[in-house]
């Protein structure tokens, strides 16, 4: 299954596409440039050698073209991205990580979106894409490391089940990470906003710490 993601090139991006190329998968970092999206996968190869052989940089609309395509933009570019993207994400599974955050003195804040969550806006964006919100807790920092063992549930909401199914599988296939069905799309402004609480341990307490839910059968 090849994973295509839009606004490849920040840490989020980065991270997950080194992640999933670590697990023999094909992965296209999109950019508004392609020429940054090739850097970028062309220094996580000279990182990690002979570990990411599926790894490749290209515009966000190609990116469009792999089986699932993740949205790794700033909150306020995402709506905008799917928007200009529409026709090439009908139908496809898309996952939205996108958190609206705004830093507010010492600490990021939730913003109260229209819509109410990002992922929400995604799917208005692009109607005909299975949109789902995943991956929202898992610290960049973690996931970029792929030698770092990763131990978090990841929290998985849609409207679709064929989105919420691929959604958790493509979750389940890193080692450490368990998809939990978490809902309806409704639930991401709920799962977005409680990124902001999971930022504000991380700056208390010097942590990368993610979310593990307790009295939950594993499956
Ligand atoms: N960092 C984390 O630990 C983490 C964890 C979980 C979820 N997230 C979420 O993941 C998303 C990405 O985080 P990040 O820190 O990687 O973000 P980022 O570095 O600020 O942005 C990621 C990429 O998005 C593209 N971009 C920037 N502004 C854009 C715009 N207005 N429209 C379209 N594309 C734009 C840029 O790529 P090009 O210029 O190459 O197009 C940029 O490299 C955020 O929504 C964040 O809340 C982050």
């Amino acid at each position: 299954m090849s994973i295509g993601i839009l606004g490849g090139t920040g840490p989020a991006g980065k991270a997950v596409a080194a992640r999933l190329a670590s697990l023999e998968r094909d992965v296209f970092i999109g950019s508004r440039q392609k020429e940054r999206a090739a850097e970028v996968a062309g220094a996580l190869k000279e990182r990690w050698p002979s570990r990411l052989p599926g790894l490749f940089g290209v515009a966000n609309e190609e990116a469009c073209a792999a089986e699932i395509v993740i949205v790794a933009t700033p909150w306020n570019g995402a709506a905008p991205t799917a928007a200009a993207h529409a026709d090439r994400l009908a139908g496809k599974v898309v996952i939205s990580m996108a958190n609206a955050l705004e830093k507010v003195g010492e600490e990021l804040q939730a913003l109260v979106v229209p819509r109410g969550s990002i992922a929400v806006a995604i799917q208005q964006a692009a109607p005909e894409a299975l949109v789902a919100g995943a991956l929202h807790h898992v610290p960049a920092r973690g996931l970029a490391n792929i030698d770092d063992p990763l131990d978090a549930d990841v929290l998985v909401c849609s409207d679709h089940g064929q989105a919420m199914a691929a959604t958790i599988e493509l979750v389940d296939s890193i080692p450490g990470l368990r998809g939990v069905a978490a809902g309806s799309l409704s639930a991401a402004s709920a799962i977005e906003a409680f990124t902001a609480v999971l930022v504000g341990i991380n700056i208390a307490h010097r942590s990368h710490t993610s979310i593990r839910l307790t009295g939950l059968e594993t499956g």
